[in-house]
């Protein structure tokens, strides 16, 4: 039994055979690989898009979907081993992984960093909980890492530019008035290396480099395919002769869980946003974002509203990369 937590437990081959199915699927969209299978959605956090393409996505697959908030319309939960359980949580993840195991055939969890503490947040404890102590395969709809998003987006760039090896592929920091999650930006760094891309990095200051084990993950990745990986905190120098430009903003590492002190600093980067000028000095780039996406803060409305943004085509592959996934999954177990 299989897990998809992380990008990194998957050989590139097991990921394109899970693109190559999504490519099936898109076309002959209704199948009965999940009849008589359940799934349970846990939502810590908000979605549109990740709640909305799994759901209907079990269902053109013959399954059923199980929707819970914990905290909301479900028991708040407990992950400390051994609490002792005398404050707001009704319920352990020891006997939540054990019951959904009993009812359901996998198990898809969001549950975002808490930004308070970054070393707690990097264990990504509350999906390893679930996969610690559930009986049936666990599902990343994201945490610190986003490999959903990650399969939609490398689905989309293979439709535009076909075979993705040597392609100039840049991440860059872009503004947004808050500290944002870092897992899009994690996992764009691992699945573009991963797929034989020259990666750049690009960000405001040192403050703004993603975690070590990220780039250490994506400079292995880009050792082993013979490919570069950069980081750069210089925009024209970033986006030059860039075939893809993903954008994300997230936190600084170095404020974490001090998102006043933080906002005097990120502020100053408000020209990060991406727009015609920067897209000009590229490759005739395809641009995208996983959204959601404030217009005109991250992106302007000329790049959002131009040919080269493939943004919503990533949304839209969000649901044929999962019913592939998911109908592997349910397929090993
Ligand atoms: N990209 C993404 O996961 O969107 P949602 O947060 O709306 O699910």
């Amino acid at each position: 039994m299989k897990n998809f937590i992380s990008t990194k437990d998957w050989t590139k081959n097991e990921l394109q055979d899970i693109l190559d199915h999504a490519k099936d699927l898109k076309v002959n969209k209704f199948q009965n690989t999940l009849k008589n299978k359940s799934v349970a959605l846990l939502f810590f956090n908000p979605s549109m898009r990740t709640r909305t393409s799994f759901e209907l996505g079990i269902q053109e697959l013959g399954g059923y979907a199980v929707v819970l908030h914990p905290g909301k319309d479900a028991w708040p939960i407990e992950f400390k081993p051994n609490a002792i359980m005398d404050e707001d949580s009704e319920e352990h993840i020891i006997e939540v992984a054990k019951v959904l195991s009993e009812y359901c055939d996998l198990i898809a969890i969001r549950a975002f960093p808490k930004f308070i503490n970054l070393e707690e947040d990097l264990t990504d404890h509350v999906i390893n909980s679930f996969a610690k102590y559930a009986s049936v395969p666990v599902v990343n709809m994201e945490t610190i890492t986003h490999p959903c998003q990650e399969l939609a987006h490398i689905l989309t760039m293979q439709e535009k530019l076909g075979d993705l090896k040597g392609k100039d592929y840049l991440l860059t920091w872009t503004y947004h008035p808050k500290p944002l999650n870092t897992a899009v930006a994690n996992s764009s760094l691992m699945i573009a290396s991963k797929f034989g891309m020259n990666v750049k990095l690009l960000c405001p200051t040192e403050d703004y480099i993603l975690h070590e084990s990220y780039i250490n993950e994506a400079q292995h990745n880009c050792d082993q395919n013979n490919t570069s990986f950069e980081i750069t905190h210089d925009i024209d120098y970033g986006y030059a002769n860039a075939n893809i430009v993903y954008a994300k903003s997230w936190g600084s590492l170095k404020y974490y869980g001090k998102p006043e002190e933080e906002k005097i600093i990120r502020d100053k980067f408000k020209h990060f946003i991406v727009d015609k000028r920067k897209m000009d000095m590229t490759n005739n780039a395809l641009f995208s974002h996983c959204l959601p996406l404030r217009r005109n803060i991250k992106a302007t409305d000329e790049v959002m509203d131009s040919d080269s943004c493939v943004a919503i085509q990533e949304a839209g592959n969000r649901i044929h990369v999962q019913k592939s996934l998911l109908t592997k999954l349910l397929k090993d177990k």
